[in-house]
C-alpha cells in the first residue's frame, strides 16, 4: 500500500500524511522512513518523561507479569497506590479513575451535577468559557465553547452556558442568571491558544462559586502534573478547587484519566451512578504512581520551571526579530507562540526541519517539550524554528 492511501484507512478525523511513527526515545521521535524529529509536541502534553523512559520502561515490565486487567468491582493494589499518592499531593479528599480527558470531564460534569440536585432540582446548569476544550463527548463537547466543535453535532446538551474567558463582569452576568451545579474551566487554556487565567478571574470564580454552593472544577488535563513548573497549575493562583480533571501525562503514555474531588460531592454518588470497565487500568495505575512519583520531586519542578524560562527568553529574543510573531505566552514548559498568519505552514515546515511542534487557536504554535528536556535540545528546536520563519510560510 502507498503511503499517501493510508488515510483510506481510517474515518477522516485527523489529516495526517508522512511515515508512520515506529519508535521513541528520549526526546526524539522516529518514523519508518528513517527520519528523526526532536519531540516538541509530547503527543499533545502526553509524554512527559520523553520516550522508553527507563522507569516507566521497568514499571510496564514488572506490572505487565503481575497484572493487566481485573475489574472495578474489586480493589486494585496500583489504584489504591497512586490515589494515596494524589491525594497526598493534592488538595483532594477522594479520587474516580477513568480512561482519558473526556472522560474525567464526563465523570466530573455528571458529579457535579448529582451534588447540586440534591441542593434544588433545578440547579444543573454548567458554564464554561470561549475557547476552553474539555473533550469530544456529548458532555465534554456540550462544555466546549468553540463552535467549529459543535458543528453538526447539534444539539449539544441542555443547561451548557458560555461567558467570555477571563472577563469577570460577562461571567458574573450569566451566573446570576441560572441555577448552577458547576464551572468548568482551564487554568490555562491549551487548544484555545495557550492563553493563561487572570488571578483576579480564577479569584473571582472561587469567591463567586463558595457563595453560591457550585462546584468549581479546574480541567488541568493539559496544564496539571508538573507542565507548568508547578504541580498543579492551581498552586500558582493560590485558588483550590472543589473538583480537578486529569489525564494525559498522567499515565505516562497509556490512557489513564483522574477526577479529584472533596469529600461532599464524592459522598453524592452511590454504587451504580457511575463506573467503567477499563478506568483505573492496573498498567495505567502504576505508571501513574512512577510518573507522580519523578514529577513531584521539587528539584525536577524547578528545573522545568527554569528550563521553561529559558525557552521562552530564547523566543522573545525571536520576537524581537521577526515581526510575525505576536506575542509569547505560556508558563513553564506549554508555551504559545502566538503569529499573525496560519501557523500551520510554518508547523509543518518545522516537521520537514526535524522538530514537532502543535497548532493551538487559530493563530498560534504550540510547545509542549517532555518535562526533561535539556537546554541544548531547547536551543535546537529555537534554532530549527528561526530558520523557518526566516525562509517564511
Ligand atoms: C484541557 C483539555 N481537556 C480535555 C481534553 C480531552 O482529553 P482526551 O483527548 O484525553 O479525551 C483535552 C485534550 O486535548 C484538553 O487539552
Amino acid at each position: 500500500m502507498n503511503k499517501k492511501d493510508y488515510n483510506k484507512l481510517f474515518v477522516p478525523t485527523y489529516k495526517r500524511d508522512g511515515a508512520p511513527l515506529t519508535e521513541g526515545k528520549d526526546v526524539y521521535l522516529y518514523d519508518a522512513d528513517g527520519n528523526k524529529y526532536l519531540d516538541f509536541g509530547t503527543g499533545i502534553a502526553v509524554n512527559a518523561l520523553g520516550h522508553a523512559h527507563p522507569a516507566l520502561v521497568k514499571t510496564i515490565r514488572e506490572q505487565g507479569k503481575m497484572l493487566l486487567h481485573s475489574s472495578n468491582l474489586y480493589f486494585s493494589q496500583t489504584q489504591i497506590a497512586l490515589a494515596k499518592q494524589l491525594l497526598k499531593k493534592s488538595f483532594g479528599d477522594r479520587v474516580f479513575f477513568c480512561n482519558s480527558g473526556t472522560e474525567a470531564n464526563e465523570a466530573a460534569i455528571k458529579f457535579s451535577r448529582k451534588w447540586a440536585k440534591k441542593i434544588s432540582p433545578d440547579k444543573y446548569h454548567v458554564l464554561s468559557f470561549t475557547d476552553g476544550f474539555h473533550g469530544r463527548t456529548y458532555g465534554a463537547l456540550s462544555a466546549t465553547a468553540q463552535e467549529k466543535f459543535h458543528a453538526g453535532f447539534e444539539p449539544i446538551l441542555e443547561g451548557f452556558h458560555y461567558a467570555t474567558f477571563n472577563d469577570i463582569e460577562n461571567t458574573k452576568k450569566l451566573l446570576d442568571q441560572y441555577s448552577f451545579a458547576a464551572v468548568i474551566v482551564e487554568p490555562i487554556q491549551g487548544e484555545g491558544g495557550v492563553i493563561p487565567a487572570t488571578k483576579e478571574f480564577l479569584q473571582f470564580l472561587r469567591e463567586y462559586t463558595q457563595q453560591n454552593s457550585i462546584a468549581l472544577i479546574f480541567d488541568e488535563i493539559q496544564c496539571g502534573m508538573g507542565r507548568t513548573g508547578t504541580l498543579w497549575a492551581y498552586e500558582q493562583y493560590k485558588v483550590i478547587p472543589d473538583m480537578m480533571t486529569l489525564a494525559k501525562p498522567v499515565g505516562g503514555g497509556i490512557p489513564l484519566g483522574v477526577v479529584i474531588c472533596k469529600e461532599d460531592i464524592a459522598l453524592a454518588l452511590s454504587p451504580g451512578d457511575h463506573g467503567t470497565t477499563f478506568g483505573g487500568n492496573p498498567v495505567a495505575c502504576a505508571l501513574g504512581s512512577t510518573v507522580l512519583e519523578i514529577i513531584s520531586q521539587k528539584p525536577f519542578l524547578k528545573e522545568v520551571k527554569l528550563k521553561g524560562e529559558y525557552l521562552k527568553k530564547k523566543l522573545n529574543a525571536l520576537k524581537e526579530k521577526f515581526d510575525i510573531i505576536q506575542e509569547i505566552r505560556g508558563s513553564g514548559l506549554i508555551i504559545g507562540i502566538q503569529l499573525s498568519e496560519d501557523p500551520l505552514p510554518f508547523i509543518n515546515k518545522c516537521k520537514q526541519k526535524g522538530l514537532l511542534v502543535v497548532k493551538a487557536g487559530h493563530n498560534t504554535i504550540r510547545m509542549l517539550p517532555p518535562l526533561i528536556v535539556k537546554t541544548k535540545e531547547i536551543d535546537k528546536a529555537v534554532s530549527i524554528l528561526e530558520n523557518v520563519l526566516a525562509s517564511g510560510a
